[in-house]
Parts: structure tokens; sequence; C-alpha cells
């Protein structure tokens, strides 16, 4: 007589992977990927002034803050293990213009922030991102002459920022603004500067994307922005147009490549991460949180495990680390369990 476990094993051949699902133990035995602390970088952004901290309203649980308080956050995140920080500027709009001149001021608030968390948090990575959007009047990443983004003289001031940001202490330079051959300039530049030890980490796949729009609240370019990125981030729809793109960076000497946004473009992060071999890191941007922070707030999804169901996505397709504004709920969430 047979039974009905009979009929299905004639189907699976006596394989059955629901045995190793059976239980707690053998679930956390057979575990292929795990989110730690390691694979954090936090995104922070900064403000003039001193003692504030302000909510961004499109980012809820995201702060802006004073060079003082971002220490303070930085002291916090290198006591959860967070290896390293993300840091963007809100500059003032006075100090704004057509080329984005105040990214050349060595003690800019950039540069201020930097030498302020590495003189009190040694060690904690500092990252910076040498695009100039915070610093143009018209929110682009480069610097505009009628209108066109202008690529080389964009490179030949982008890389005299990155000099800038590592002689304040920065250890990672991480150029998000997309322009040709940024990579083999910064690197010269450092190396020139006698800034050998300092690394790259290429937003080398940053797309044209929607999912921006809160962090352009953050740092109020949202308003300024003339027109779209188009002409210099990569189109949503091309993938081998992105693992070309990333061949130029790691040729020109990039030690890192960034992914940008995050969960949309999964795939390229395994295709690079195949390619390559590199450190790869995803960027969980601002529009992925603030959708999971509303749908959460709403009731309709289960914000703590999506957010974490997200990370861990992101170590399944090979990411080496993730920069998420979710670093400091993730940190201490990792450090009960
Ligand atoms: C621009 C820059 C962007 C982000 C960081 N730097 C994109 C943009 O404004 O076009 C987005 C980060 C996020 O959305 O979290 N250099």
């Amino acid at each position: 007589m047979q039974d009905k476990t009979h009929l299905v094993d004639e189907i699976t051949g006596h394989r059955r992977m629901r045995r190793n699902r059976k239980a707690d133990w053998t679930r956390r035995l057979v575990q292929e990927n795990r989110l730690t602390v390691d694979d954090l970088i936090w995104p922070i952004f900064v403000i003039p002034g001193s003692g504030i901290v302000e909510p961004i309203p499109a980012m809820p649980g995201v702060n802006r803050m004073t060079v003082d308080k971002a220490v303070e956050a930085a002291k916090e995140a290198a006591d959860l293990g967070i290896p390293a920080l993300a840091t963007f500027p809100n500059i003032e709009m006075e100090l704004r213009d057509a080329t984005g001149s105040n990214s050349l001021e060595k003690n800019n608030l950039i540069n201020l922030a930097t030498s302020a968390i590495k003189k009190a948090v040694p060690n904690i990575g500092v990252i910076t991102d040498v695009a100039l959007d915070p610093f143009t009047s018209h929110g682009h990443d480069g610097i505009l002459r009628g209108n066109e983004i202008v690529n080389d003289e964009t490179v030949e001031q982008v890389m005299r920022a990155a000099v800038y940001q590592a002689d304040a202490g920065a250890d990672i330079i991480a150029p998000s603004e997309m322009m040709d051959g940024r990579i083999g300039a910064i690197r010269r530049a450092l190396d020139a500067a006698g800034h050998q030890g300092v690394g790259i980490m290429s937003y080398a796949t940053k797309f044209s994307s929607a999912f921006y729009g809160p962090y352009r609240e953050a740092i109020s370019t949202g308003g300024l922005l003339k027109g779209d990125k188009k002409t210099y981030y990569i189109d949503p729809a091309n993938g081998t147009e992105a693992v070309r793109d990333a061949a130029l960076d790691v040729e020109e000497g990039a030690d890192m490549l960034m992914v940008k946004p995050g969960l949309p473009y999964i795939d390229i992060c395994w295709r690079l991460k195949e390619a390559f071999g590199l450190p790869t890191f995803a960027y969980q941007v601002s529009g992925e949180y603030s959708m999971i922070k509303a749908a959460a707030a709403n009731g309709w999804i289960d914000g703590e495990r999506v957010m974490l169901e997200t990370l861990l996505a992101f170590k399944r397709a090979g990411c080496d680390g993730i920069l998420t504004y979710f670093a400091m709920d993730v940190a201490k969430l990792l450090a009960k369990r």
C-alpha cells in the first residue's frame, strides 16, 4: 500500500529541501549570508552652526547635524562598531554658485566635519564625496556652461577638492559625479599630494534615478535642480553599459566599487562582483529608505523585518557592505542579539 509520503518521494527522489529548514538550529546552521555591523556605512548630513540636530521630514528618523553633533554621532557609531561614515554637507545658499567654488575652500563645511570627526574618533573611517551638487546654485554635480555639464573642467575641480578632503583627513574619496576620467585624475592628484594611502570608492554605476528625491531635500538641492542628470548618470535601462563604466574605473585605479541606488540595481551588484572581484558596495538611497519608513508608519509592512531583509539581499547579491540610513538602527539591533 502506498501512502502519500511515497507518492511525493517518487517525484522528489528522496530529496527534501525542508529537512534543513525544520528548526531554528538547522536554519542557523545552513544560513549562507549574514549581516553584521562590519557591513555598514552610515551616511550623515552636516549643517553649519553648532548644537543643532534637525529632522529631515522626507526621511523620518534621519537628521541634519552641526559638526559638534556629528562628532557625537560618530562616537556613538564607532562604539557600536560601525566601520565608516559617509558625510554630505548642506551648504549655506549664499555660498553656492555656478561652479561650486566652495568645494575648493580648504575649511569648508565638509572638511571641517572630517577633521573634527577624525580628531575625536580616529578609528572610524570617513568617506567623502567630491560631487559639486551641494556647492552649486543649479544643483548639478558638475560645472554648468550654457546647457552643458562640462566634463574635463569638472574633473579638474573635483581632483583638487579631493586633495583638500584628503588633507582634512578623509580616508576614502568617493566621487559620485560620474564625469569621465575622474578616477584616474583623482588618483594621480592624491598621489602627487602624498596621499597614497587614501582610497577611492568609485560610485562606479550611478543611475539616473527617481529614488534620490528625499536626499535632495536633505541637502536642499531639490528646488535648485534645473533639468535632470541624464547626460552624466547611467540610464536605468542599461546593465552592460554600467559594467563597462565600472571597468574603466577599475582600470583607472578604483579600490572599491559602488552601485547606486541599491535594491532596484541588485543585478548590477552581482555583475560587478563577478566581473572584477573588487570590494563592492551598494548605496541603499534615500528613496529606498523613505519608502520602507512610510509603509511601516502606515502599518502596511513590518519595517524592522523589511529593513533587515533588504540589507541581507545586498549580501546575497555579493556586496561587501551597504551604505544605509538604517546603519545605526541595524547596529543597535545586532548588538542586542
Ligand atoms: C549627488 C548625490 C546624490 C545622492 C548622493 N549624492 C544623487 C543626486 O542628488 O542626484 C543620493 C543619495 C540618496 O538619495 O540617498 N552627487
